[in-house]
């Protein structure tokens, strides 16, 4: 027996192009997980526990018919990573409970109808230092201004070079180990979107094209470590690392942004209840 909407497509090797189906699978998606990151505002305090807050996103997911995509991808067992401080990124829920001035990066990816929607954002627990702010307001101007790149014709590394060019500005370090990817009915999909790329190289951006940008920026340097947990991804030099992403769509004179926040809380440090 065939049941054609239990398969996945396969990975090819090219770069997928979407239908207009497929960018309204996104929007909800996109939505959805931009709702869920907007929930965890009011939540991300001191005393609270990381594994808490990944409580409540999972609950998220499950009340609003969608999966994580988390749990169960390559043993993962959470619905949420999340990346305290020198944690670059893939940091595991944990019982240790959040103290002021730290930084949170909150990571979720979701699946609605088939549709992957996968976004990040920094929280900030309580007041956080100057430098520490610093870097998750020129973290959140790379993503914005690698995203600000896309339209057809253009190429993947203007992403990659906006982003560069504002961490160099910056004095900050782009982290290389990880990438942003392709994604829509398959989580990681073609291409690898680099982060630390030059302008005027790599694929076309061609209309229909999904993938994310998700940079993560170092106020050190770039060089990363993995824990032997095998997942929680440091900086080596144990200096503070920030990221935040959006999943986007090529149309055809631009970009559409599918995880934008519903309440205009695009820094969650920045908001104020
Ligand atoms: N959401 C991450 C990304 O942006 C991937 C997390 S995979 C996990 O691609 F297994 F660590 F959750
Ligand atoms: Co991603
Ligand atoms: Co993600």
């Amino acid at each position: 027996m065939t049941d054609t909407s239990l398969l996945l497509p396969m990975r090819t090797g090219e770069i997928r192009i979407h239908d207009a189906e497929g960018f309204e699978g996104m929007r909800k998606a996109g939505r959805l997980v931009a709702e869920c990151l907007d929930m965890l505002v009011p939540e991300v305090k001191p005393g609270v526990t990381t594994e808490h807050l990944d409580t409540l996103v999972r609950e998220f997911v499950m009340d609003h018919g969608a999966t994580s995509a988390t749990i169960g991808y390559r043993g993962y067992r959470h619905a949420s990573c999340i990346s305290l401080n020198h944690v670059i990124c893939h940091g595991i829920p944990s019982a240790k409970p959040l103290k002021e001035g730290d930084i949170a990066n909150i990571d979720v990816t979701l699946i609605i109808d088939g549709w992957h929607g996968d976004h990040s954002r920094m929280y900030g627990v309580g007041n956080v230092k100057r430098k520490a702010e610093r870097l998750m307001d020129i973290t959140y101007d790379a993503l914005m201004a690698g995203i600000a790149q896309i339209r057809p014709g253009k190429r993947f590394g203007d992403i990659g070079g906006a982003i560069s060019e504002i961490a160099r500005l910056n004095r900050m370090s782009v982290v290389e180990d990880f990438c942003g990817h392709g994604l829509g009915r398959l989580f990681h999909d073609e291409p690898n979107v680099v982060h630390s790329a030059d302008y005027n190289t790599g694929p076309e951006l061609k209309p229909g094209m999904f993938f994310t940008v998700e940079p993560m920026l170092n106020l050190g340097r770039k060089d990363a470590a993995i824990l032997p947990d095998g997942w929680t991804a440091v900086t080596r030099d144990r200096q503070l690392s920030a990221q935040y992403e959006h999943s986007v769509g090529v149309t055809e004179d631009g970009v559409e942004i599918f995880t934008t926040s519903p309440k205009g809380w695009h820094q969650p440090h920045k908001v104020q209840l």
